[in-house]
């Protein structure tokens, strides 16, 4: 089971666009997925125009909000074929009440050791991250082992891209299998400077982890109004064939790590 952290310290880079449209991409070509949403904003199920009864907090703390226990399957919401859906949501506010209430030496592993169970049945965990640093934020990251990094080419993307730096390296000190695989330039738009000024400075960074850019595209940012994916919506944009091509390199990694071990 691959395990996919879709993180950046800054927010409206196309994190959640992101995750949704990986996971169901790989969905569709066969692959089980698990999207869990670490918002609290809870965007994942209405971009898949879903509506679950329960969510993350429910999973790890095995209680509805009303206290009464439930079982771990009944919190994950298919939405699609082959994908499913840990919810977030504002009651993430009492997860991360909870965590922090858990013994330290514990509570940054709860999430990871919670998913080890889905091993036999997923091929793909995708976290989609808040922009903060918080218990929860941790929890993933001790949780993942890739990174995938979206970098909007617009607006003051560097210093975001550096606050997210530092972050990882500490929870890399904690989790030494964690990996920043991917830097995905989003939101370009090939008629700014500034677009091709930042695209430039992220080569430069990070040669081996860039991906091909998604476009600005008015599609995508349509797509979650009607509760679909853009391969729903609109599967001949350039949204859907940028986002094909992403979903095409990380599965060529997989292989690629296979060989290599
Ligand atoms: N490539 C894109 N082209 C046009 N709009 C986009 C694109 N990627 C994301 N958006 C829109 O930008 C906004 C922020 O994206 P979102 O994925 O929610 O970011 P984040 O999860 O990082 O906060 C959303 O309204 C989304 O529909
Ligand atoms: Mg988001």
């Amino acid at each position: 089971m691959r395990k996919l952290a879709v993180a950046m310290a800054k927010g409206g880079v196309g994190k959640t666009t992101t995750a949704v449209n990986l996971a169901h991409g790989l969905a569709m070509t066969g692959k089980r997925v698990l999207l869990v949403d670490c918002d609290i904003q809870g965007q994942v199920a209405k971009f898949l125009g879903a509506k679950p009864e329960y969510g993350l907090y429910e999973f790890i703390t095995r209680k509805d909000k009303g206290g009464k226990t439930i079982s771990k399957n009944s919190t994950l919401h298919r939405c699609r074929p082959n994908l499913w859906i840990l919810a977030g949501g504002i009651g993430l506010v009492e997860l991360k009440n909870w965590l922090g209430e858990q013994p330290r030496n514990t509570r940054q592993t709860i999430l990871g050791n919670q998913l080890i169970p889905q091993k036999a049945t997923l091929d793909y965990l995708i976290f989609d991250c808040a922009p903060g640093w918080d218990v929860l934020s941790v929890n993933i990251l001790m949780a993942a082992n890739e990174v995938l990094c979206p970098v909007a080419l617009q607006g003051p993307s560097m210093d975001g891209l550096k606050t997210f730096f530092r972050y990882l390296q500490s929870a890399q000190k904690l989790n030494t299998d964690l990996r920043l695989n991917y830097v995905l330039p989003t939101l370009f738009d090939r008629r700014t400077r500034q677009s091709h000024q930042i695209l430039q400075q992220v080569k430069q960074y990070f040669a081996r982890q860039i991906c091909d850019p998604i476009h600005y595209n008015v599609r995508l940012s349509e797509a979650p109004s009607y509760g679909q994916t853009i391969f729903e919506y609109e599967a001949r944009s350039s949204g859907a064939m940028d986002y094909q091509k992403l979903i095409r390199r990380v599965i060529g990694n997989g292989s690629q790590q296979k060989q290599d071990t």
